[in-house]
Parts: C-alpha cells; structure tokens; sequence
C-alpha cells in the first residue's frame, strides 16, 4: 500500500504576495484545501467590504481610496482565529502598516515569476485598473523593479511559478515550507475546511 505524506502546514495565516498574474488567487485556494484551511482572496474581501467591483472603486474613488479599503480588509481577515490561507493583491506591501500586519501574523510565501510570464497569465488585463488600456509587459515590468524588493524582505520563502502548473506550484510551496522548518504537521489538526473561496 502507498501512502500519501499528509502535507504539513505553517502555524499562523499562510499569506501568497506577488505580482499580478503570479497565481496568487488560483495556488492559494488550491493550497487552502491540501491544507484543510478556509481561503481568503483579498481583493474578493475588498469587493464585499465595500459593495463594489475593483474596477468601480479605482474608477470613483482613485488608488488611495482601493489602498484603504485594502489595509482594513486585510486587518479584518487577519483577525480570524481559524489560520487561513490568504491571496493577497499585489500592492498590499506598499503600505508599511500591511507590512507590519502580515510580519506579526503569517508566514509569507512569494510568488514569483518573469514579467513575461506574468504577462501572459493576465490577458487583456479586465478587472485590473493598472493594466487596462495600458501596455501590460511595460507596467508589469516597472511594478517588478519598485515591489520585488519589498516581496523579498516580506518573505519567508520565494517559490519560482515559470513554467509550473497551479498544482505543480502549491507542491513547491509545501515542499519549501517543509525545507525551510516553517511546516508544522499538528497546524493541520485545527483547521477548518470552510471554504470562503475567490476569484479565478
Ligand atoms: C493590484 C493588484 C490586484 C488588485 C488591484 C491592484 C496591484 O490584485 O489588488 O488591481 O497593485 O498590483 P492581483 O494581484 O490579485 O491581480
């Protein structure tokens, strides 16, 4: 008979930082369930929070209004006594509180991936207000040189994306949890499998 090792998991929330594109949305919900963790998306928490699409709230209230939003979702999710498995939005660490935040709380898991790759995850870029109308590969390559430096001081850990499958990823981020010391087989006895769910 064969058996499955049962993944191990971090203690605290486990939150996915990364470009737009990385495969935040789509790895963390996979890994929430080989976790037996609720997901959070946290653009999704933002969308309820404030009863509109991202789109909408950029469109009426600017980028400082979606930065609100984003810093008083973020504490609010962190808040959950259940450890989750958060996807956060791109720009979470360009406010030093969201830093402090996700420093006291969770493990920090980057993805990362090259701006073509990126590129082509996104696609024409709907839903995303600094990718419409814009030259995607461009923006995407700028926001990598003013935010990788800010992923790799978050992080606990980097995961490389290029190339891999959704699937393929989530096995490298519990690999590198366990590498690093960061995995904890008891985490999983507490956690729940009240998926709250996100987008794609
Ligand atoms: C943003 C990324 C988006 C979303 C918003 C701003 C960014 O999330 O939060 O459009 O600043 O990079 P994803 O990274 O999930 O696309």
């Amino acid at each position: 008979m064969v058996t499955v090792p049962e993944p191990v998991a971090p203690v605290g929330h486990l939150a996915l930082v990364g470009l737009m594109g990385s495969g935040k949305t789509a790895v963390g919900r996979v890994l929430a369930d080989r976790l037996r963790r609720r997901h959070v998306d946290l653009d999704r928490a933002i969308t309820q929070l404030a009863g509109r699409s991202i789109g909408v709230i950029f469109h009426e209230g600017g980028e400082s209004t979606f930065r609100d939003l984003e810093a008083q979702s973020l504490v609010l999710q962190l808040a959950a006594s259940d450890p989750i498995v958060l996807s956060t939005g791109g720009g979470v660490l360009g406010r030093g509180e969201n830093r402090a935040v996700l420093a006291a709380d969770s493990t920090v898991v980057w993805l990362r991936a090259r701006p073509e790759t990126l590129v082509d995850r996104v696609g024409d870029g709907v839903g995303r207000p600094l990718l419409e109308g814009r030259n995607a590969l461009g923006v995407l390559r700028d926001l990598a040189d003013d935010r990788d430096p800010a992923y790799e001081r978050a992080a606990n850990l980097a995961v490389d994306t290029d190339g891999l499958t959704v699937g393929e990823v989530v096995d490298a981020v519990l690999d590198a949890l366990t590498d690093v010391g960061l995995g904890c087989p008891e985490a999983l006895a507490g956690s729940t499998v009240d998926g709250a769910g996100g987008r794609s």
